[in-house]
């Protein structure tokens, strides 16, 4: 009888493709998925740490296994990730029927810890970051020899993966707790991120988005004179055959350099989307978040991707209410979303992190109720500016990489054509009418309609046989 895993995720890109390659390594030893966890002989946890509320929901979550893990003693329950990282033993103390709890450097060793388990009933903690061995040719060998083993049937969609170019955070913002559950910033080696791009290309994968903290601040040394960045990285897998769509996440602002929008704007691979989250947009907050920029540094920035890269959209995250923010300095940040032009920003509410910088040295000063009022109010904001830049794509034709069936059409599985999904280069959503078999080509879509999240509009060309998309022909000009 085959056995059963459900793997609950939340958190970042990270964390999605950190559970794909658990999925990929426990498929491996003979497991199935199953969504639903009473079913699961092993039920996972992978967890995020970066807010409160994102633990809270996996407390219980756990708290309601409990009584199922006593009348089946049997079944292996693991917290893994972010949350496995931080909180490590306490995690037992706080729900005493999880098994293991398997930290952010060891989910290679999950089917071992699995085993283990099962072999003795004996509680299984892996939490070790290889710290202090950063350096060492052996760890760079345990980071390798964990990402490549992919698995296309597992991935959310066959024809779209993330490659993590680096791992961990050196930037120490002094509200993150990243740094701290992610450890020291370490760029992966460019011939194996190459090898890893080709072989999802062999397997029909048409889009690859690198991923990292700060991920433009990817950079390597080869020890003779040559040094490499993100442009030269991205330049170096640009012509793997099959590779129709380049993107990255996330970048540090300070790190935007000219170079690498030069590489933006000329490969034609690469998409004219960037997304550098600003936090703030008061000199003050931003220096007490330690962010190593003012807001004209970000302006002007922002200005030099728009100069450069002619079509680009640009995204960003706000955090609301963190310590010491005042209606003073929170009107400065309505002032930067009201004319920065994001195509969208990701707004939270600062929760304070025990082990970082900002809940060991400043009040946590600001009422929830502030916190959400600001929230709602930079959420209005946004959303207007949204619209507006999604109107702009109305009675233009854009290229779609198309996803599959919309949520709505997910819902009603005999339709005769259903609604799909798919996203532009300038990574807006787009909804239009088409058959299932679209899915991973990419087609022509004027678009009619527009909402603050989504553009609609009807095919004007559809996808040629083979299923290889055109390249990129034009890109919305502003
Ligand atoms: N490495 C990325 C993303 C880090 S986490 C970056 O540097 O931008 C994703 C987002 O969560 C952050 O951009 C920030 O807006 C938010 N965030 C991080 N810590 C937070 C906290 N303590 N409270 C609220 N939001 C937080
Ligand atoms: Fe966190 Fe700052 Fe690193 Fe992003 S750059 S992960 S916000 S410490
Ligand atoms: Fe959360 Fe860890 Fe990502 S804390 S945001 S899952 S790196």
């Amino acid at each position: 009888m085959s056995k059963k895993l459900c793997i609950e995720t939340v958190g970042c890109q990270m964390n999605v493709l950190d559970s794909e390659l658990v999925v990929g390594s426990l498929r491996r030893q003979g497991y199935s998925l199953t969504t639903e966890p009473t079913e699961a002989d092993v039920i996972l946890f992978n967890t995020c740490s970066v807010r409160q509320h994102a633990e809270d929901k996996v407390y219980s979550a756990l708290g309601r296994l409990r009584e199922h893990k006593r009348r089946h003693p049997h079944k292996v329950i693991g917290v893994l990730g972010c949350m496995a990282q931080k909180d490590q033993e306490l995690i037992r103390q706080r729900a005493p029927h999880v098994d293991i709890v398997c930290g952010t450097g060891q989910l290679a060793r999950l089917p071992e810890l699995i085993a283990a388990v099962k072999r003795d009933g004996s509680f299984q903690l892996a939490v070790s970051l290889d710290r202090h061995e950063a350096s060492r040719p052996e760890v760079e060998r345990s980071f390798e020899s964990y990402d490549p083993l992919r698995d296309p049937t597992v991935r959310p969609s066959p024809f779209q993966a993330y490659v993590r170019i680096m791992i961990g955070c050196d930037k120490f913002c002094t509200y993150c707790i990243v740094p701290s559950v992610r450890g020291p910033e370490q760029s992966r080696h460019p011939e194996h991120i190459a090898a890893e791009v080709r072989q999802l290309a062999d397997e029909g994968c048409k889009e690859i988005t690198f991923l990292g903290q700060t991920v433009n601040s990817w950079k390597h040394d080869f020890g003779d004179g040559r040094r490499w960045r993100l442009a030269d990285l991205l330049l170096h897998i640009h012509d793997t055959p099959g590779i129709e769509r380049i993107k990255f996440l996330t970048n540090f602002p300070r790190d935007m350099s000219d170079d690498l929008l030069d590489a933006v704007r000329d490969l034609p691979k690469v998409c004219p989307y960037l997304h550098v989250p600003a936090q703030s947009g008061c000199n003050e907050v931003l220096k007490r978040m330690k962010r190593l920029y003012t807001v004209e540094f970000y302006r002007d920035m922002l200005a030099r991707c728009r100069e450069r890269i002619p079509g680009v959209a640009i995204s960003s995250d706000f955090i609301v209410g963190f310590c010491g923010e005042s209606e003073a300095s929170f009107a400065r940040t309505c002032e930067l979303v009201r004319t920065a032009g994001f195509k969208n920003s990701y707004i939270f509410k600062y929760s304070p992190r025990p082990g970082t910088k900002a809940d060991e040295l400043f009040a946590d000063d600001v009422p929830e109720e502030v916190k959400k009022r600001r929230n709602n109010d930079l959420l209005a904001i946004q959303n207007a500016v949204s619209l507006a830049d999604h109107r702009r794509y109305i009675g233009r034709t854009v290229e779609v990489l198309v996803e599959g069936r919309s949520k709505t059409s997910l819902k009603h599985p005999d339709e005769d054509v259903p609604q799909l999904t798919g996203r532009t280069v300038t990574d807006h959503i787009v909804v239009f009418p088409g058959p299932d078999r679209w899915a991973g080509r990419t087609v022509r879509v004027a678009i009619e309609e527009a909402t603050a999240f989504t553009l609609f509009g009807t095919v004007v060309e559809e996808p040629n046989g083979s299923g290889a998309g055109p390249r990129r022909v034009s890109l919305p000009t502003v």
